[in-house]
């Protein structure tokens, strides 16, 4: 198996996709930020079956860390990533450096209101403006028809939906279900971070969620099962909680019944790592 080809430039990645694009090839998108997992590839598997060609982006966005967060240990595995991406039908790696996303100068940001509003940017204010800027200029790179993003981090994905519809941008932005580890735990390039004790209390994480939902479904009040949820995160052994919500699954807003389609949201650190989940009520 080939593995896929590397574009590093803008200028690049739209010389490879303009003929394809005249020939008429629906083009497909999945940003990334590398240390690719089942997760990323699954995207990358469902967005071929909805376009011609697939194109990766692979970019540690800096924008998008708050000075403390951990920028300068993420895992940067270009290789590896494109060994992996072979066979999954992924055409091309978009792989730029920070000069070609932000060059000298660079002036611009987008500030989100909306679906960023609350959970997310209550802990990391920074975080939905970086990328926000970062996929609008992702997505005005390449142009897809599709860009996939997973529901893995679900917030990200409605301001993302959120952002380009604002804009204008004629792109579907597509959903992919969560890829999950055998007890249930998210797959995450931040898993990578646990020790073998801290993996243990990960896999609580998805239990909690679920424990939720089904005292949600019993007619518990919305209010409770977010404490108890939270609560039961602490006993488990994560060591703070930001939040356990139970929220409107197309705005984010907070609800008091279960009258519309709902969320529910969690974000919880065991030692210095911080991890999401969410799941369909
Ligand atoms: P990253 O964390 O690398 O994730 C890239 C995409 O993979 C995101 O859309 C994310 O939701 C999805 N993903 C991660 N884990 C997943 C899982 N277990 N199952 C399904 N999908 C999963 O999210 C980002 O990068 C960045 O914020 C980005 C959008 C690239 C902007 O920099």
């Amino acid at each position: 198996m080939t593995t896929p080809k590397i574009c590093p430039t803008i200028a690049e990645l739209r010389a490879e996709l303009a003929p394809m694009r005249a020939r008429g090839t629906r083009i497909g998108l999945v940003p990334t930020m590398g240390a690719l997992h089942e997760g990323h590839l699954s995207l990358v598997r469902e967005t071929k079956k909805r376009a011609g060609l697939v194109a990766v982006s692979i970019f540690v966005n800096p924008t998008q860390f708050a000075p403390h967060e951990d920028f300068d240990r993420y895992p940067r595995t270009l290789e590896a990533d494109c060994a992996r991406l072979a066979g999954t039908g992924c055409d091309l790696v978009f792989a730029p450096a920070a000069g070609e996303m932000y060059p000298r100068g660079f002036a611009t940001a987008i500030q989100m209101g909306g679906p960023a509003l609350g959970l997310e940017s209550d802990f990391r204010p920074h975080f939905f403006g970086g990328v926000a800027i970062v996929v609008a200029k992702l997505l005005i790179a390449a142009m897809p028809d599709i860009a996939m993003f997973g529901e893995k981090d679900y917030q990200q994905l409605l301001v993302i939906r959120c952002m380009a519809a604002d804009l204008g941008l004629p792109i579907e932005i597509a959903g992919g279900a969560i890829v999950r580890e055998a007890d249930g735990l998210a797959l995450s390039s931040r898993n990578a971070y646990l020790s073998s004790e801290e993996r243990q209390v990960a896999g609580q994480l998805n239990l909690v969620l679920r424990a939720a939902i089904a005292r949600l479904h019993k007619g518990d009040a919305i209010a409770d099962v977010e404490v108890a949820g939270a609560a039961a995160l602490l006993e488990s052994g994560f060591n703070s909680v930001d939040y356990v919500a139970v929220r409107d699954a197309q705005t984010l807003e907070k609800i008091s019944d279960l009258a519309r389609p709902a969320r529910i949201l969690a974000a919880a650190k065991i030692g210095t790592t911080r991890l999401i989940d969410n799941m369909a009520v």
